[in-house]
Formats: C-alpha cells, sequence, structure tokens
C-alpha cells in the first residue's frame, strides 16, 4: 500500500499504472523519491538545502525558514560553521553599503546587506540576482554539527531586514517569471532508525495545479505565513478555550522552528488533557517531561499506544475548516543515541511549547504533509505525504461559528529590528544534557526506581539539562 500510495503522488514517475505491472512501478518509484529528496539534516537542527553563490560558485548549505524573508550566510569565520562566503572572491557580488541585523528570541547575527547570484543546484531553478546578508557577528545562531552556514527566508518582504526593499529569492525568481507569484511546496519526511538524520523535499512549483488534492486554509495576513487556528483536540477531548487565544497574536506555519509551540494559557490547557490521557493508561511520566521539556527515558521502546493524537482544525472557508491529526510520534521525539554511554536507554522529549508569541506550527507540525505554498492564491495546502510519521487530514466540516471571531484583532505590528523576534530553531538534544542526565539517572534508576517500577523509567529532569 505504501507503494501505491508513493505512485499517487510523484504520478510524475508513475506515468502508466496497470496493475500487473504495480510492482515493477513501485521498483521505479522508489528511487526516483530518493532522487528528489533535497533536504537534509539533523532532527531539532532544521532542514538545509545546498546554495552556491556568485561566481565562481561558493557551495553551501542554508536552512530553509518560511519563517524569515533574508537570505543569510556565514561571512566571516565562527568556530561553529566549517566554512564562510568570502565574498571578495565573488566576481558577481555588490555591497550595498548597509547594516542589517536580525534579533531572535534567543540569539541574533549582524552583517552587510549585498547582492550576488545564487543557484539552487537540487532545485533546477534559474541563476537569479538577488539580496544576501553577508553575516559578520552572531550569537546563538549557528549550530555547531549542523552543516548548514545559513538561512533561505521564503516569507513575504513585509518582514525582510533592514526594509521590505529587500529582494528575497522567492522575489527575484518571481520577477524572471513575468512577476507571477511563486508557488513552492515542502514535503518534512522526519527521521527514520536511529533518529540521527532527517530528509525532505523542497519543490519549486509551475503554473499547473497540484495532482494531490489539497485541503487549503487561507494565508490571513502575507508577512508570516498566518493561519487560522480553530480548535485543538487532545486525543476525544478538546481545548475547551474562546478560539480568539488560539490566534493571539498570530498562528504561523514555520520551518524554522522545531516544535508546536502555543500561547502560555493554552499550552496549560493542553498539557492538563494529555497528562490526564496517559495517566488514565498508567504510563508514568513526570511533569518535567510535559512542562519543560525534559528528556524521558525508558529502558524499552515508548509504547505509543498510550499516547493520544493531536488534532488541529484549521480555516478552510468562511463557514467550513478541515482537520490535521498528528500522532505521537509527530510530537513526541525520539533523542538520538548517537552516544555509546547512552546505552540501552530509549530517551524521548516533548516537542510542545509555551510561547509568548503566539501559536507557532513547527517542524513537528509539518512533518509527514505535502505542504503547498501558494502565494498567487494567498493559501497554504496540506495533503497527506507519502513520508514522515502517520498524519491524517480529514475535511472539510462545515461550521456555523462566526471565524471573525477568532482572529486576534490587532494590526500587523511595526515592524521593526526588535519586534521581528524571529523564530529560532529549538535543539533536541544537547549532548551534555544527555551525558549528566544518564549518569545521574542511571543512579537514581540503579538505588531507588529499579525496585519500584515495573515499566523501566528514568528522567534527567533532576539536573537541569541544558
Ligand atoms: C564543534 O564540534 C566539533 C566536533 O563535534 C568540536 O570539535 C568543536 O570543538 C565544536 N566547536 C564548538 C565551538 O563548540
Ligand atoms: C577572502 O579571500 C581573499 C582572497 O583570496 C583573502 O585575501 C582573504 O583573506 C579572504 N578573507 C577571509 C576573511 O578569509
Ligand atoms: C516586475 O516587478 C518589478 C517591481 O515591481 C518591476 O520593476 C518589473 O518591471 C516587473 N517585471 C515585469 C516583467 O513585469
Ligand atoms: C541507537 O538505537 C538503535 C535503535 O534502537 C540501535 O540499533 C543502535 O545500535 C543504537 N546506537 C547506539 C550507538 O547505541
Ligand atoms: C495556486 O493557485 C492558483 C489560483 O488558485 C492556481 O491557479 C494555481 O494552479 C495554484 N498553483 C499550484 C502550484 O497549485
Ligand atoms: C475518550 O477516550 C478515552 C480514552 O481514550 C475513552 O476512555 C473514552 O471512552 C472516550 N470517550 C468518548 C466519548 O469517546
Ligand atoms: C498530572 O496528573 C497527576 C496525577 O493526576 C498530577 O499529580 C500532576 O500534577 C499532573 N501534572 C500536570 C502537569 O498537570
Ligand atoms: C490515532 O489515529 C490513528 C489513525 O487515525 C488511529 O488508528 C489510532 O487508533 C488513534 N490513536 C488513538 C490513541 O486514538
Amino acid at each position: 500500500m505504501h507503494c501505491a500510495e508513493v505512485c499517487k503522488s510523484h504520478r510524475r514517475s508513475c506515468p502508466i499504472q496497470p496493475h500487473l505491472l504495480l510492482t515493477l512501478l513501485c521498483i521505479l518509484a522508489v528511487p526516483s523519491l530518493e532522487l528528489v529528496t533535497n533536504l537534509m539534516g539533523r532532527p531539532g537542527e532544521g532542514y538545509y538545502i545546498e546554495v552556491k553563490i556568485g561566481s565562481p560558485p561558493q557551495t553551501f548549505n542554508v536552512l530553509v525558514d518560511t519563517g524569515s524573508t533574508n537570505f543569510a550566510i556565514a561571512a566571516a569565520p565562527d568556530p561553529n560553521v566549517e566554512n564562510f562566503f568570502n565574498s571578495s572572491n565573488s566576481n558577481t557580488y555588490v555591497s550595498h553599503h548597509k547594516k542589517v541585523s536580525v534579533l531572535y528570541t534567543q540569539g541574533f547575527w549582524g552583517g552587510e546587506l549585498g547582492s550576488d547570484v545564487l543557484n539552487f543546484p537540487p532545485l533546477f531553478t534559474p541563476l537569479v540576482r538577488c539580496d544576501i546578508a553577508a553575516i559578520k557577528t552572531s550569537h546563538n545562531f549557528y549550530m555547531n554539527g549542523s552543516h548548514w552556514q545559513g538561512i533561505l527566508g521564503l516569507a513575504y518582504p513585509v518582514i525582510a531586514q533592514p526594509d521590505r526593499n529587500v529582494v528575497s529569492w522567492l522575489e527575484a525568481l518571481q520577477h524572471l517569471k513575468n512577476n507571477q507569484s511563486v508557488a513552492f511546496a515542502l514535503e518534512l519526511c522526519g527521521s527514520e532508525g536511529d533518529g540521527s538524520k532527517h530528509t525532505g523535499v523542497f519543490e519549486i512549483l509551475g503554473n499547473g495545479n497540484e495532482g494531490a488534492e489539497l485541503w487549503t486554509s487561507p494565508i490571513v495576513r502575507e508577512w508570516f505565513y498566518e493561519l487560522l487556528l480553530l480548535g485543538i483536540s487532545i486525543g476525544n477531548k478538546t481545548v475547551d478555550l474562546s478560539c480568539r487565544k488560539f490566534n493571539t497574536d498570530k498562528t504561523i506555519l514555520d520551518s524554522g522552528t522545531t516544535s508546536l509551540m502555543l500561547p502560555t494559557e493554552v499550552f496549560n490547557v493542553v498539557v492538563k488533557l494529555l497528562n490526564s490521557s496517559i495517566t488514565q493508561q498508567s504510563v508514568p511520566i513526570s511533569d518535567d517531561f510535559l512542562m519543560l521539556q525534559k528528556m524521558f527515558c525508558w529502558k524499552d521502546p515508548l509504547d505509543w499506544t498510550h499516547f493520544p493524537n493531536i488534532s488541529l482544525s484549521l480555516a478552510h472557508s468562511d463557514t467550513s475548516y478541515f482537520v490535521l491529526q498528528l500522532p505521537p510520534q509527530s510530537y513526541i521525539k525520539r533523542v538520538s543515541n548517537n552516544s555509546e554511554v547512552l546505552g540501552l536507554q530509549n530517551c524521548y522529549k516533548l516537542c510542545i511549547k509555551s510561547s509568548k508569541t503566539g501559536t507557532v506550527l513547527g517542524v513537528v507540525v509539518m512533518e509527514g504533509f505535502r505542504i503547498v505554498f501558494n502565494r498567487s492564491s494567498k493559501t497554504v495546502g496540506f495533503a497527506k505525504s507519502p513520508c514522515g510519521p502517520a498524519v491524517d487530514v480529514f475535511g472539510p466540516f462545515k461550521t456555523k461559528r462566526d471565524m471573525k471571531r477568532c482572529v486576534n484583532p490587532t494590526p500587523l505590528p511595526n515592524i521593526s529590528a526588535l519586534t521581528v523576534a524571529a523564530y529560532v530553531i529549538a535543539a533536541l538534544t544537547s549532548m551534555y544534557g544527555v551525558l549528566v542526565g544518564y549518569i545521574l539517572c542511571h543512579w537514581l534508576w540503579e538505588t531507588y526506581i529499579k525496585q519500584k517500577m515495573t515499566r523501566s523509567m528514568s528522567e534527567t529532569s533532576i539536573v537541569s539539562s541544558n
């Protein structure tokens, strides 16, 4: 069945599907699926794509980020990046003699605004000239070992830095196509096996309509990809709050954020419902796992059936909505065990966090879907992708509720360097935390817990990991 699905959404590689040839086609379809895989990375460190900058081209990897608009690249040595763009070696680099910086919730980068030619070999798009920020200084921006050295912002000009006149890569591509809006698709596949890396697909789409059937949600405002979240359910229990609270101050779809971030009041209700649903199943779990994203370890791999599905309802039209259903494999992530010392432990983290800046539908929500960002129809469309966690999408459902009540009425903030407070990825693992946590919890384990628990359990919450 998996093969049949592959054929369905990757029709181009499966032009004919006679019954007898299905097996053969599937054999053909699988390598072609691997061919289009052009996003790489490690869980918690974002998805990156290869880019060639300047002439002669210098090759880098950049994070694919729907939560910002600038193209920015390391342009000075830094202990956390393996190489950097040297603009004096590019004949096509033009400096705008302008400073640019972006402040994130936990870090920032600053540098010089210029322009150069860019080419993304895996995308088969033409070479285009766009503005690039050459990063000279940064704090808490790069991630050591992540293999990316910059960021490709795919959002709207309104949130570009230092101002909206910056020509982003998507804009430049659009100018080349007679100013027709560009549509693109992301399929984030998550990780398989030991969870040490993940893959995905990034595609620039032609004018033709999508083959796969999509559930579309209107883009409420064109700055971030802002959507309207109408409801949240944990298993069969709904979060009983006014829907405006879900979208205060906004709900955005952001491939540059790992977790599902929820406004604090919403987060507290979600945690309560998760807790009651899990304790009903008598799984031992700590408040720190739920509230503070501390790692939790079991001797046996997690039994996913003890954890509920989470459903998110998104607006479809003025009178209807559809539902994204996430299995626990989406929102609970295995912490990579690439350390010998972890031994036989299976450690997990909850990827739902509280937020002071509204809802962020991050990577954990996007994985498993094919998501089409259609800037000309001002919609974001969702379909099940052949890869990733076993998510689902249902709909449309009619509603008589007045959806306008769910929109946060505050106008678009005045975008300045400070208010953008864009989003950074939150690393899933901190090796330091893992090590300290393990040694301590191993001791606890041997001393106390082993005798008391039928199910093996330990946790790192006793030390402050990261
Ligand atoms: C980055 O990681 C490498 C290899 O893991 C390590 O040798 C190096 O010291 C790290 N650099 C920093 C600044 O942490
Ligand atoms: C950039 O390249 C030039 C010429 O190869 C070299 O002189 C310069 O030191 C390089 N800049 C940095 C920051 O490494
Ligand atoms: C596209 O838009 C830009 C800026 O708005 C304008 O300068 C350019 O002439 C337009 N190109 C075409 C082909 O219409
Ligand atoms: C990590 O976990 C996988 C799956 O349980 C196992 O096959 C692999 O040997 C583990 N790796 C290490 C270094 O412990
Ligand atoms: C984007 O939306 C427009 C207008 O609805 C449609 O014509 C176009 O085919 C869509 N593009 C894709 C790639 O689906
Ligand atoms: C909701 O789910 C719980 C646990 O999964 C179950 O015990 C309960 O019967 C369900 N309630 C309804 C109304 O389906
Ligand atoms: C989870 O439920 C347990 C038992 O009902 C309770 O003691 C604990 O405080 C709850 N934790 C949270 C975060 O609600
Ligand atoms: C979650 O959804 C899947 C697919 O719809 C379903 O098979 C599974 O039983 C659900 N899990 C729970 C705990 O309800």
